[in-house]
């Protein structure tokens, strides 16, 4: 079976199920909300421009807007991010930051970069394997919502999502000539962290 077909059946099972569902939406809303406080570290209190402070107001949103998705199924559900109110808790809290370890590893070593170079770099390879990623799962997780007249819907992150995807695009193109050879390796990294944390969320609703 491929990727993606498996990675359907599990998103199937969890919005079939109202209590799995609103412990999927905590996680997604945790890991947006994690990627919205990457950005605003990374971001320049005085040079900032407007496409990284756009980001990170939109990833806040999608947090915020999962959130309240939540709401939809059982106002009283996941009231934090605490253990008992996630999926696979422990590999939920690592998969981006292990992302984000492992991009910086590769830029340290491999492209020799250092103090705010080391930084660019990983906020736009990160952030790009994280755009292609969503693409593909918020794609995924909305037909399964469609099919099962869920109230929830994700079609305004996926717009928004699309739109980062573009705009890391023409940054990594004026970061480096080689753009699209050191986004592949980021983007075999993420598929490697994001494959053991599917398998972790599938081994928790299986039990
Ligand atoms: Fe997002
Ligand atoms: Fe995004």
């Amino acid at each position: 079976m491929n990727k993606e077909r498996e990675l359907a059946l599990v998103v199937d099972k969890i919005v079939a199920n109202d209590t799995l569902h609103t412990h999927w939406l905590n996680c997604l809303s945790m890991m947006e909300n994690t990627g919205a406080r990457k950005i605003s570290k990374y971001e320049d209190p005085i040079h900032s421009e407007i496409v990284v402070l756009k980001h990170a107001a939109e990833e806040a949103r999608h947090a915020y807007y999962l959130k309240k998705q939540i709401g939809k199924l059982d106002p009283s559900a996941c009231p934090n991010f605490t253990h008992p109110y996630l999926l696979a808790p422990t590999e939920t809290h690592h998969y981006l930051n292990r992302l984000d370890v492992a991009a910086c590893r590769y830029l340290k070593h491999r492209m020799k970069l250092t103090g705010r170079a080391l930084m660019h770099g990983a906020y736009l390879l990160v952030t790009y394997s994280i755009e292609v990623r969503a693409d593909m799962l918020y794609g995924i997780y909305q037909e399964a919502l469609t099919k099962y007249k869920s109230k929830v819907n994700v079609k305004s992150i996926i717009a928004e999502e699309e739109g980062h995807l573009e705009e890391m695009q023409k940054m990594l193109v004026d970061f480096h000539p080689d753009w699209q050879r050191i986004a592949s390796d980021v983007c075999a990294i993420e598929t490697e962290l994001f494959g053991a944390w599917i398998q972790a969320i599938s081994n928790a609703i299986a039990q």
